[in-house]
Parts: structure tokens; C-alpha cells; sequence
């Protein structure tokens, strides 16, 4: 993202925490600003943080949710959450530990995809992410749908942090081009089906499948935009 390496290159930054990390693939993107920087990675999700311990086996990967962060106030000079806002139960607990943890001259990156201003191609992923999403929530997992461009700037400012300024990032690609792309996807989208087969809303998802595919098939399968933010807390 060659807008926060331009913003970053003259800024010191030495401690960099990834909330939500996944399987680190932000920390990867951040590494291009920050590449002297120590990295810390935190998710709830071992499975992933496994994974994330391979990719990079020298940074520090710890079992985590945003909403309570076992470090000392004040203690790094960047702290990012990407593409996981929409999946924390407490969205303003979490932001107000981040805004905890982060140093008062430090900066807050939040990354997330948004709903709105979609091509057909977006429409078709939001459409995957939010299938997925409903059945994560009829299981307990918290994971909202996608939230509006606006709808995520507010939230930002409403916890207390001063966004100094944001961009869109959006990547021109259809990943159903690869061949057996499309099977895949409706498959995991069946698999992730069968985990509420005895709920009423089985059968109504089942249609919504073959409409994915259709419309897959129509318009292709292109990551939503997302909006970078880059912010202070106040
Ligand atoms: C879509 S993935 C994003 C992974 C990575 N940050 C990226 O940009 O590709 C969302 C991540 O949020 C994590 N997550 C879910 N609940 C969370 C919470 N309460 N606090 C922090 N992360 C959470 C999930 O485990 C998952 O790894």
C-alpha cells in the first residue's frame, strides 16, 4: 500500500502490534512500511496463529482477542486491525484497548472492507461473505455483515480516535479465473451449509448457492474495496 509507506518513511516506528492477524497476511503488507520495526501478532484463533507462526517464525504470536490485550498502556508505536473489525463482538472495547495499548504519539491503521459503491464482480463476494457470515452467526461466531464506508469512519471517530487520513484500496482481480476456482468456493460454502443442516434456514440458504454460482459465473468473483485508516487516539 505504497500510501502508507509514503506517509511512513520518515516516521520512527519500532513496536508494531497485529490485532485479529489471522494468519498474518496484514503483517506482510506492513512489513513494506515498517521493515525495521518488531512485530507482534495477536488472534483469537490458534488454527490461524499456527499457521502465522510458520509463515514468520521470528515474530511473537499470542492466543488474543482485541477486547482484552495483555500488554502494558502505552507501549506501541503502531497498532492495526485489519479486515476483523467486523468480526469483534465488542467493537468499542475493542477499539478503546487499542487506543490503551497504542503510545499517545503513536498510530492506529484500521483496514476494512466496506458494503457500499460495489461493481457487480464486489457484489458477487459480498454476497460469499455474507453466506458465510450468517451461518457463523447462527453458530454463535461472532462475525457481522460488511459495514458501510461511512458506517466504519464513524465508528472510528465516535471511540475517540482522530483519523489524520484515509484511502481506498481496492484490488482489480477475478479470482474465479483460475480454473476450479468457483468449485471450490461453492463447495466450502456447502460444507460450511451442512453445519446448520437441522436449522430452519437450511433449505432457504441451499437456493442461495446456485444463485452465488450463477452470478459468479455472470459477473466473476472481485475482493470488496477497502477502506484504510490511519489515526491517532485523542
Ligand atoms: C478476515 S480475518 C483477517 C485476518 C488478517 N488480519 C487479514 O487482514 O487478512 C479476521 C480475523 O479476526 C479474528 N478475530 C475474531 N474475533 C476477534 C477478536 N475478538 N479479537 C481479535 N481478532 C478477532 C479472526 O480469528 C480472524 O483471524
Amino acid at each position: 500500500m505504497e500510501a502508507l509507506r509514503n506517509f511512513f518513511y520518515d516516521k520512527k516506528v519500532e513496536k508494531v502490534l497485529d490485532i485479529g492477524t489471522g494468519t498474518g497476511k496484514f503483517i506482510e503488507v506492513l512489513k513494506k512500511s515498517f521493515s525495521e520495526a518488531e512485530f507482534f501478532g495477536v488472534d483469537p484463533d490458534e488454527n490461524s496463529l499456527k499457521e502465522a507462526k510458520e509463515c514468520f517464525p521470528d515474530i511473537v504470536f499470542q492466543k488474543m482477542g482485541a477486547e482484552e490485550l495483555y500488554f502494558e498502556n502505552d507501549y506501541f508505536d503502531v497498532v492495526s486491525l485489519s479486515m476483523a473489525l467486523h468480526h469483534l463482538p465488542k467493537v468499542k472495547r475493542g477499539l478503546k484497548e487499542i487506543k490503551r495499548v497504542v503510545k499517545p504519539q503513536g498510530w492506529i491503521i484500521i483496514n476494512e472492507l466496506f458494503s457500499d459503491n460495489l461493481n457487480p464482480a464486489q457484489e458477487v463476494q459480498k454476497m460469499y461473505h455474507h453466506f458465510r457470515s450468517r451461518i457463523d452467526r447462527l453458530t454463535g461466531v461472532s462475525h457481522r455483515e460488511t459495514f458501510r464506508k461511512e458506517e466504519i469512519l464513524q465508528i472510528i471517530r465516535q471511540a475517540g480516535i482522530s483519523i489524520q487520513f484515509f484511502f481506498e484500496h481496492k484490488r482489480e482481480v477475478n479470482l474465479i479465473e483460475e480454473k476450479g476456482a468457483l468449485d471450490k468456493m461453492t463447495e466450502k460454502m456447502k460444507q460450511k451449509l451442512e453445519t446448520i443442516s437441522e436449522r430452519p434456514e437450511f433449505e432457504e440458504m441451499q437456493s442461495q448457492i446456485e444463485e452465488f454460482r450463477e452470478k459468479a459465473l455472470e459477473f466473476g468473483f472481485q475482493p470488496a474495496t477497502n477502506v484504510v485508516i490511519v489515526g491517532r487516539k485523542k
